[in-house]
């Protein structure tokens, strides 16, 4: 309960309407319009720009500090001292695990990470140069058409099971669609791997030759997928939600976060910024894309900068930006792309239209260079990206299901026409 209202008073009409003024532990208050409805009005925000579409435990981020928490512990403390299954774990329980809960939990996810010899059918169905996110999409999506037997989304134990196999097939999945794309072999997933040598085993070893993988790289890409694992109610996650709140299974669900991952102003940004970065070409083209990115008649956008909430730096793209330099340092590679790249972040940080807009380099900035210089493809990166967020898809998921819910199902400001009779062929 809340002895806090907000008091509304409606234009022509002389009732007013006490709305309860709710608190949570971190951030803004909210104010509780579930009883407006009543009153024959709706809200309206389009884009859910002041809109709190739910309760959660899970992630806090304050974007005019550009603080981002995972049940209460900060990204910069996990990306330096935890990894991402331990992540995984402390996404879904709210607790980090002690040693034995680790390793349990790491070799449950181990012993799920092969998918139904089936599934390589269903790539095989896809033309090759199909878009690796087509691929995930489908695949993803199939595996509901598997796993009938934790399909009971009402059963805690179901629940468990179907995301302890999502987060460890999809990125045997992920590598599936990488290895259809460019003709060679499916890897089997390795039992002897951790999380992240096995997915860069599965994407780029060979049935022609043993495990090799770089302990750099692993580190790296284990890196990746933890500062992608979860971030509140951003798009995909808020899709994932309201399909779950039909009661649709999770595997539908998981698949409805890839499709809306996939737009370029969401998780497809990465793959837009290394677009972005060679159509730059040199150092010296910037201040002509820089004047593109601020003329209102130019669709041009610095990909890679802007956040719905950061209105400081995105911690994740601190920490993105460490593990760059450090990547290309220790893998010896100077790629003349990070020189754009640093160029273009220094003047938007110093460009008024950049400043007075809040518009900082986000997750997706430096994230893609990173994917580059390990060898990942640039059509893959947001595949990475899907892969790495799942468990955030799924812990935000239990959490709604877990509990009492409704179906999601806003209203609209209708502007189109009102009743007319049907007109005849004569009379068009
Ligand atoms: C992710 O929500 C999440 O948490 C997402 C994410 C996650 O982990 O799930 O963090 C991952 O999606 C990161 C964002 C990746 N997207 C990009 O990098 C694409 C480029 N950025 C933009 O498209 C944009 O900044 C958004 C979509 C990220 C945010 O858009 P908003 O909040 O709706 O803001 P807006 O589009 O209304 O922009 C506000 C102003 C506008 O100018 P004015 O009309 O006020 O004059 O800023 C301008 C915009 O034109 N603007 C940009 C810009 N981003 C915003 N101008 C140039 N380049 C940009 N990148």
């Amino acid at each position: 309960m809340t002895d806090k209202f907000a008091r509304l008073t409606i234009d022509g009409s002389d009732n007013t309407i006490d709305l309860p003024i709710l608190s949570g532990n971190l951030g803004p208050d909210v104010i509780d319009v579930r009883s407006l409805g009543s009153s024959g009005c709706f809200t309206y925000d389009p884009g859910f720009l002041s809109t709190a579409s739910c309760e959660s435990k899970i992630t806090f981020i304050d974007g005019g500090k550009g603080i981002l928490l995972h049940r209460g512990y900060p990204i910069e403390q996990l990306a330096d001292q935890s990894d991402y299954l331990e992540t995984c774990y402390l996404l879904l329980n709210g607790e980090l695990p002690n040693e034995q809960e680790k390793a349990e939990f790491e070799n449950t996810i181990t012993q799920h990470t092969m998918v139904n010899e089936a599934m390589a059918r269903l790539f095989r169905g896809f033309h090759h140069d199909a878009h690796p996110m087509s691929m995930m999409c489908g695949a993803v999506g199939a595996l509901s058409a598997f796993y009938h037997d934790s399909l009971d989304i009402s059963n805690p134990e179901h629940r468990k099971t179907s995301a302890h196999r999502l987060i460890a097939k999809i990125p045997t999945l992920a590598a599936m669609c990488y290895k259809h794309h460019i003709g060679q072999p499916f890897m089997y997933p390795r039992n002897e791997l951790s999380y992240s040598e096995n997915f860069l085993h599965m994407m780029f070893g060979t049935p022609c030759d043993e495990p090799n993988v770089n302990p750099i790289i692993a580190r790296a890409m284990d890196k990746i997928f933890l500062l992608h694992a979860d971030h509140e109610q951003n798009a995909s996650t808020s899709t994932v939600r309201l399909a779950g709140s039909s009661g649709a299974n999770p595997f539908a669900c998981i698949a409805s976060g890839i499709t809306a991952l996939w737009g370029p102003a969401h998780g497809g940004a990465n793959e837009a910024v290394l677009k972005m970065l060679d159509e730059i070409g040199s150092v010296d083209n910037i201040d002509e894309y820089v004047l593109k990115a601020k003329d209102k008649n130019d669709p041009f956008r610095l990909m890679g900068f802007g956040h719905r909430v950061y209105k400081n730096f995105d911690p994740r793209a601190k920490v993105m930006k460490e593990t760059c330099a450090e990547v290309l340092n220790e893998l010896g590679i100077n790629d003349p792309q990070l020189a754009i790249a640093q160029r273009l972040e220094q003047i938007a940080l110093e460009d008024e239209y950049f400043i007075e807009r809040k518009l900082y380099p986000n997750v997706d900035f430096y994230s893609g260079i990173i994917m580059k210089a390990i060898g990942i493809p640039t059509d893959m990166f947001t595949v990475i990206f899907a892969t790495g967020r799942t468990v955030g898809w799924i812990a935000h998921w239990n959490e709604m299901v877990s509990e009492s819910y409704k179906i999601g199902r806003p209203r609209q400001l209708y502007t189109g026409y009102e009743a007319r009779d049907y007109q005849t062929m004569d009379k068009r």
